[in-house]
């Protein structure tokens, strides 16, 4: 089989898909024969995935902070379209803040997505595939979560508890046939990366994500570039495919070696 027909006959489900790394997820798993449910908050993104790649894209809006959400539109999906054999959890929000002035409702809207949010997708779509006896389940955590940054203790924190659980889920599901990992990435040309980007210096703001930045103890990237959206994705769709039947409870780092793997 080639990786062009790597999820031919599969149903893979991925929230935040409506722009970004989400977005070229739904391409990197469709593109390779998948049919996709494609969810986020708004349609606003979703309306041009909508029924391409020969009808094998389904766009549904979803706010994976709502547990009871997540759980009937994954029993919907399943009834409709079959059982999923997939699942890519890419949603995800970042503010930036001191923690001396991070505000309560940042805190907890940051976890309800980033850690929460992960929570309910795996939770709802591994039990339905371990008692299937196989599955696949990738979270898109950050870089972060590895290595201290100033200004992103929240997010830094929500992603380090997302993977986390994910290497639980995955020790729990493992005998089940069910595969658990997540996929770390570092700085990728995306909306939210540009909104950490001072409006106007674009092009500076993003050298100096590539060279670093000592007074705020930040690697660089020692491969000399940002991460495109479809950079990740490719090591979502591996890591979610056959290919790595015997990879689960590992965390991929696709950050250009940013973080020194340390
Ligand atoms: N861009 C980067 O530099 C970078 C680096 C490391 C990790 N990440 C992670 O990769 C993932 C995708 O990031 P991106 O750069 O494409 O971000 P983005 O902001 O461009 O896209 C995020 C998507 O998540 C959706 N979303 C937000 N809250 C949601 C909710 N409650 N329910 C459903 N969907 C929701 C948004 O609507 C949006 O479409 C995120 O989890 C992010 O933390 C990004």
């Amino acid at each position: 089989m080639t990786a062009e027909q790597d999820f031919a006959g599969r149903f893979a489900l991925v929230t935040g898909a409506g722009r970004g790394i989400g977005e070229a997820v739904v391409h990197a798993l469709a593109g390779r024969g998948a049919r996709v449910l494609a969810t986020d908050l708004t349609e606003d993104g979703l309306t041009a995935l909508a029924g391409t790649y020969e009808g094998r894209v389904t766009a549904r809006t979803l706010d994976v902070t709502d547990s009871a959400a997540v759980e009937s539109l994954v029993a919907e999906a399943e009834a409709a379209l079959g059982p999923l054999d997939v699942a890519v959890n890419v949603a995800g929000v970042l503010s930036v803040s001191p923690v001396a002035d991070l505000p309560d409702e940042e805190w907890t809207a940051t976890f309800a997505v980033n850690t929460h949010g992960v929570f309910h997708v795996s939770r709802s779509v591994s039990r339905r595939m371990a008692a299937r006896g196989s599955g696949s389940i990738v979270t898109v955590a950050s870089n972060a979560a590895g290595i201290p940054r100033t200004n992103m203790s929240a997010y830094a924190a929500s992603k380090a508890a997302a993977v986390m659980f994910t290497k639980c889920l995955g020790l729990e599901v493992a005998s089940a046939g069910v595969r658990c990992n997540t996929v770390s990435p570092g700085s990728t040309l995306t909306d939210m990366q540009r909104g950490m980007w001072t409006v106007g210096a674009e092009e500076a703001s993003a050298r100096g994500v590539v060279e670093g930045d000592l007074a705020t103890y930040r690697t660089g990237i020692p491969l000399g570039r940002i991460a495109n959206p479809s950079d990740i994705a490719d090591a979502v769709a591996f890591l979610a495919s056959d290919r790595a039947r015997h990879i689960t409870m590992h965390d991929l780092y696709v950050d250009g070696g940013a973080t020194l793997r340390a």
